[in-house]
């Protein structure tokens, strides 16, 4: 049967392409279950290197069906120039299918995004500016188009007048913004729904058929469980559900259906944007992590913030997602530390916290509590077996896995396909 949920265990940006890439050959359907053209999944095939932004990874793997669910925001712009990217460097896109249900992105939600952010000044999210946030914010207010409109004129104008009107008043009065007018976001909307009508389909049944035949389908998660709205670091997150429960709203299965989580997680920890993140470093070895781990933004190029691992975020998401298998990657990086600090708790105001905090304040305030480990020196890219890596490589592994209370199944060291170590099945 299996249905196998893939999600980032952090701040989003852990690997998630490539383990969703590893698993290609063995599965049939990819499901993007949230978010949009907010993520970046970078995918290393040979010499050939594919930015995945609205696109399933999965979509770079033959065979596979690519799904856009219903759970996701869709800019319809970005996603017919990401499908031409791949057509022109001779990817095979053709069985791509797109949810009806799924929400669409207008250029009022983008202009709305950054104006906000503008408005919100030293309190600013640091979103993408792709109109993330207000689309969904519309779906529930109920005020959303959504693609199955695209092919009612009549409808979509008057959803469109309809979910304006209070935005208007807003751009010209509040924010000094020109008015938009249906006119213009009916023909922006309307130019792409000949070419996305045959990709359209009620794809909850499609996925649920699959399910029943016997097929593999991975839902492969966009950010990650600390950018998630429910159980992030609210507010400062996205506006979906990257967390394993988002997988089934997002894509219409049960959750009888899913036979296990996978959680991938970096060996130490990057974030973009803004709001609290207690291993932050803001030294040479913070600047080490950035340049040796090329953490830069793969949507905005934004230098990620970069620290150390953390366990009780690790513990958190094990959690909330009920990971079963996680997918330690980016080992390579630390190679070259004399000590390699993890933290393993919190000590807020005095208090020691061995659980996330949930209260904003508290997090805030969170300052790690390390535990040193040995650090190695050897070049590790070329390691295939676990018993390749150097001992204290290994302890450092093994360390992670019984702090953060999940297997570690694979571990990453390199970007490319094969630059990763397998310990168990992943699809189980
Ligand atoms: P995603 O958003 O979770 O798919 O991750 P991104 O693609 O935004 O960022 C992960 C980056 O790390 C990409 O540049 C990957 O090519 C790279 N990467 C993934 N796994 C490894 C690994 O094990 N080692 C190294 N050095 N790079 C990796
Ligand atoms: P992948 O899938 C890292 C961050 C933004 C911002 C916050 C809200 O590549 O891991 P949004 O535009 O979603 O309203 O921005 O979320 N963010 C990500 N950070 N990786 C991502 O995706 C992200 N998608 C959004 O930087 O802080
Ligand atoms: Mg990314």
């Amino acid at each position: 049967m299996p249905g196998v949920v893939l999600v980032g265990a952090q701040w989003g940006d852990e690997g998630k392409g490539k383990a969703t890439d590893l698993l290609g050959s063995r599965v049939d359907y990819v499901v993007k279950f949230n978010g949009g053209n907010n993520a970046g999944h970078t995918v290393v095939i040979g010499d050939e290197k594919y930015a995945l932004h609205l696109l399933p990874s999965g979509i770079l793997s033959p065979g596979v069906t690519p799904v856009i669910a219903n759970g996701v925001v869709v800019d319809i712009e970005v996603l017919f120039q990401e499908l031409d990217d791949l057509i022109s460097r001779g990817v095979d896109v053709s069985r791509l299918l797109v949810s009806g249900s799924a929400h669409v992105i207008a250029g009022y939600h983008r202009t709305i995004d950054k104006v906000s952010e503008r408005f919100l000044g030293k309190r600013r999210i640091g979103t993408t500016g792709r109109g993330i946030g207000p689309a969904y914010a519309d779906k529930i207010n109920r005020v959303g188009i959504r693609i199955w409109d695209l092919f009612d004129e009549k409808i979509l104008a008057e959803k469109i007048e309809g979910s304006l009107d209070q935005k208007n008043h807003l751009l010209v009065k509040v924010y000094n913004r020109r008015a938009i007018t249906v006119d213009e976001t009916v023909a922006e909307l309307l130019q792409y729904a000949d070419r996305l009508k045959p990709m359209v389909a009620d794809t909850a049944l499609e996925l649920n058929k699959a399910l029943d035949a016997g097929k593999n389908v991975l839902f492969e998660g966009g950010q990650a469980t600390m950018l998630d709205v429910d159980h992030g670091t609210y507010p400062f997150v996205t506006s979906s559900n990257a967390t394993a429960g988002g997988a089934l709203t997002g894509s219409g299965v049960g959750p009888t259906r899913i036979s296990s989580v996978i959680g991938v997680i970096k060996a130490y920890t990057t974030r973009v944007g803004e709001g609290p993140f207690p291993t932050e470093l803001f030294d040479a070895n913070g600047e080490y992590l950035l340049k040796q781990g090329g953490e830069y933004g793969v949507t905005t190029g934004r230098a990620r913030r970069c620290g150390w691992y953390d366990s009780v975020i690790a513990r958190y998401a094990t959690r909330v997602n009920g990971i079963t298998d996680m997918v330690l990657t980016k080992l390579d990086i630390l190679t070259g530390f004399e000590k390699v600090p993890v933290c393993v708790a919190y000590d807020v105001d005095g208090v020691r916290y061995d659980e996330m905090p949930l209260d904003q304040t508290a997090f805030h305030h969170a300052k790690p509590i390390y535990e040193e480990l040995d650090g190695w020196w050897e070049d590790i890219s070329g390691a295939r077996t676990f018993e390749d890596l150097p001992t204290n490589a290994q302890r450092y592994v093994l360390a992670l896995e019984e702090m953060s209370g999940t297997r570690i199944s694979a571990i990453g060291v390199g970007p490319s396909r094969d630059a990763i170590i397998p310990r168990h099945d992943l699809i189980h």
